[in-house]
């Protein structure tokens, strides 16, 4: 089975603007709906739209100024095409 993938941008940018918490919410979301084995989720240096970010990559797809909320509703659009 191909996992999907969830890219948090770590730069420095967007790690301090909100990043770090979307961290820990991204991985609570994963893990609440048993979804951590079937999504490759990690980190990676500057995407390059730091005025854009905080940033995520959803299957190589840019979401940009996410946030607390925001990034729940992105998740829930992105898994509900494999029913979870
Ligand atoms: S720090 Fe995230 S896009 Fe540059």
């Amino acid at each position: 089975m191909i996992k999907k993938e969830v890219v948090i941008c770590l730069g420095s940018s967007c790690f301090a603007r909100g990043n770090k918490q979307l961290v820990r919410i991204v991985n609570d979301y994963l893990r609440d709906r048993n979804l951590l084995n079937e999504v490759r989720f990690h980190g990676e240096r500057c995407f390059g739209e730091c005025a854009a970010g905080p940033s995520l990559k959803l299957d190589g797809i840019l979401k940009e100024r996410q946030d607390e909320d925001s990034v729940i509703a992105i998740l829930d659009a992105f898994f509900i095409t494999i029913g979870k």
